[in-house]
């Protein structure tokens, strides 16, 4: 299998605070990695490690063949933010403008496509995540959950290499979070490489091929869904019940 992205012995701390002490792992083209761990364990920095937005300490993150923290340039990290998009925690929609130009936002910024072309590509997309006609809506006219899936929207508009989900399914009721994972199966089956960070366990077995785990600074587990699902280890068991507790307590 094509290896699309390799962190290899990734190490980054915020002054004192050690946050990832020897981060190894890969992704394969048209795979999708759960990445778990407790709050504060470093996996919202990893992503945006990964699109340059966070400088590592050490250790090396290669798209393809190429050095990601090479990328210091502006004119290159907004090139690789085409290929590997972040699709953020919050949703970050901009508040001032309408669905349209949300989703619009990074084809008037990359592409050359005409207005009209554009319209069409919005359309298409809307209507792929169940959304149509929803154009001249503002973001505050929106559920939480609609806001998610526009905010995504905008996150596979250009068509990236790797979508990195960054706990997509928070704060949404079933049926909103119903909606999330079959968008993004759906992309899952046309090909889409993605990390998916959650604490939303049953959404990482349902969506994920492999998951990975964060203890203590590195990845501590690394498998199929079946061997995180079947395993006796007692970090893990107690990792995934606590997260369990954790998931039910905040809905
Ligand atoms: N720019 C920064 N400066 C200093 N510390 C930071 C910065 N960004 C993150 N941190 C710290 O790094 C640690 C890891 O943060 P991160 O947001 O990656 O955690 P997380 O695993 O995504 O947590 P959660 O599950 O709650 O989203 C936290 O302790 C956070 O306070
Ligand atoms: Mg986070």
């Amino acid at each position: 299998m094509e290896t699309i992205l390799n962190l290899n012995n990734i190490h980054k701390s915020f002054g004192e605070k050690r946050i990832h002490q020897g981060v190894n792992f890969e992704l394969h083209k048209g795979e999708s990695l759960g990445l778990l761990g407790g709050s504060g364990t470093g996996k919202s920095v990893l992503l945006r490690s990964i699109i340059g937005l966070e400088k590592i300490d050490s250790g090396k993150i290669l798209f393809h063949d190429k050095e990601v923290q090479g990328f210091t340039d502006e004119l290159n990290l907004s090139k690789l933010r085409l290929k590997i998009s972040y699709s953020f925690q919050s949703g970050a929609l901009f508040d001032s403008l309408n669905v349209f130009d949300n989703i619009a936002y990074p084809l008037f910024e990359h592409t050359k496509l005409s207005y009209v072309e554009i319209q069409v590509k919005v359309a298409q997309v809307l209507k792929l995540i169940d959304l149509e006609g929803i154009e001249n809506l503002m973001p505050s006219d929106l559920s939480g959950g609609m806001q998610k899936r526009v905010g995504m929207a905008r996150a596979m508009i250009l068509d990236p290499e790797i979508i990195l989900y960054d706990e997509p399914t928070a704060g949404l009721d079933p049926a909103n979070i119903e909606n999330v994972v079959s968008l993004m199966l759906k992309l899952k089956e046309r090909g889409q490489s993605s990390i998916l960070v959650t604490h939303d366990i049953p959404a990482a077995i349902r969506f994920c091929d492999r998951i990975l785990i964060l203890i203590d600074r590195k990845i501590y587990f690394n498998g199929t869904v079946e061997e995180f699902t079947e395993s006796d280890d007692p970090n893990i068991l107690k990792f995934a019940q606590g997260q369990a507790k954790e998931a039910h307590h905040a809905s």
